[in-house]
């Protein structure tokens, strides 16, 4: 089981003092318990990508506090926090190193929180382990070891990604719309390698997604945010009494509006994640 996670009065204005002004995070306090899977959605703008890079040091905040398994991280460099923190982004593109094979990708992932050293050997016994690794997502990916990740369609991407994400255990998860640019299917297919991987390694982790059936499906926990502020902390109890037309009623009570041309609806609709 890894880290929880403490945020205690989070707050970052984009922009400051200028017309363009932006409070993404309004004093966002939220306490996540080790081992804890939460879901959070929200419309548009609310603040959840600035949430996940205000934890992972991608963005420095104004003000708050940022915990990680007992430690104080408010402060740290991205790249420190890297080694604690795994995340795998809305984009295919991102998480993996295009140029690079995938036995490359791997031992990036495996030497994270080490020193790098970029194309170092790597041997037999590694590379049986990335194989062992990469099986267990059932992609064919152990066979093509040398295969440049560039060439990989976007699912095996996020797949690897996922992987890499998660192969040297991180105390926290992010997973930022992971699933959000793939085909149906191979949502479904990396939704449950989420699953099964948050599930067997007990990983504390944040989720975003704009699928309501997923966000009632998947996770313990499940946070709603709208204009910077949590404005909804569900329970799994409580999750688990609610049907997708709940969860839009819950939206256009925050939201004091309905939701025509919503992407939201549309995700709905369309039963699957929405295009990017
Ligand atoms: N780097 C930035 N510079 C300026 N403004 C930003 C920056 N990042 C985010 N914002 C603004 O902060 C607000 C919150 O954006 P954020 O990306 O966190 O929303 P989100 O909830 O992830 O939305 P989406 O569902 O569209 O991904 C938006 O108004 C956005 O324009
Ligand atoms: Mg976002």
């Amino acid at each position: 089981m890894t880290g929880g996670l403490w945020l205690e009065r989070v707050s970052k204005t984009f922009h400051p003092g200028t017309s363009n002004a932006r409070r993404a995070l309004k004093d966002v306090t939220l306490s996540i318990a080790p081992g804890e899977f939460v879901i959070l959605i929200g419309s548009n703008g609310a603040g959840k990508s600035t949430l996940m890079n205000a934890i992972a040091g991608r963005i420095p905040v104004d003000r708050g506090r940022i915990v990680l398994d007992g430690v104080d991280i408010t402060r740290w460099p991205e790249h420190r926090r890297a080694a604690l923190i795994g995340r795998v982004f809305q984009d295919p593109m991102m998480g993996t190193a295009p140029s690079l094979s995938i036995a490359e990708n791997m031992a990036l992932a495996y030497r994270r929180g080490r020193r790098r050293v970029l194309r170092s050997f790597i041997g037999a016994k590694e590379r049986a382990l990335y194989r062992e690794a990469l099986a267990t997502l059932e992609l064919g990916l152990e066979a093509r070891l040398e295969t440049k990740v560039g060439t990989l369609s976007g699912g095996e991407r996020q797949a690897l990604s996922l992987l890499m994400a998660t192969f040297v255990e991180p105390k926290l998860l992010l997973l930022d719309e992971h699933t959000a640019a793939l085909d149906p299917k191979r949502a479904e297919l990396v939704l449950r390698l989420t699953e099964k991987i948050v599930r067997e390694k007990r990983l504390t982790t944040l989720m975003i997604t704009h699928n309501m059936a997923h966000a009632l499906r998947m996770g313990d926990r499940l946070l709603m945010m709208h204009a910077g502020e949590i404005v909804l902390d569900l329970s799994a109890e409580e999750k688990a009494q609610m049907e997708i037309d709940d969860l839009l009623r819950a939206f256009e009570r925050v939201r004091g509006e309905t939701f025509v041309d919503d992407r939201l609806v549309f995700s709905q609709l369309e039963g699957k994640d929405h295009a990017p």
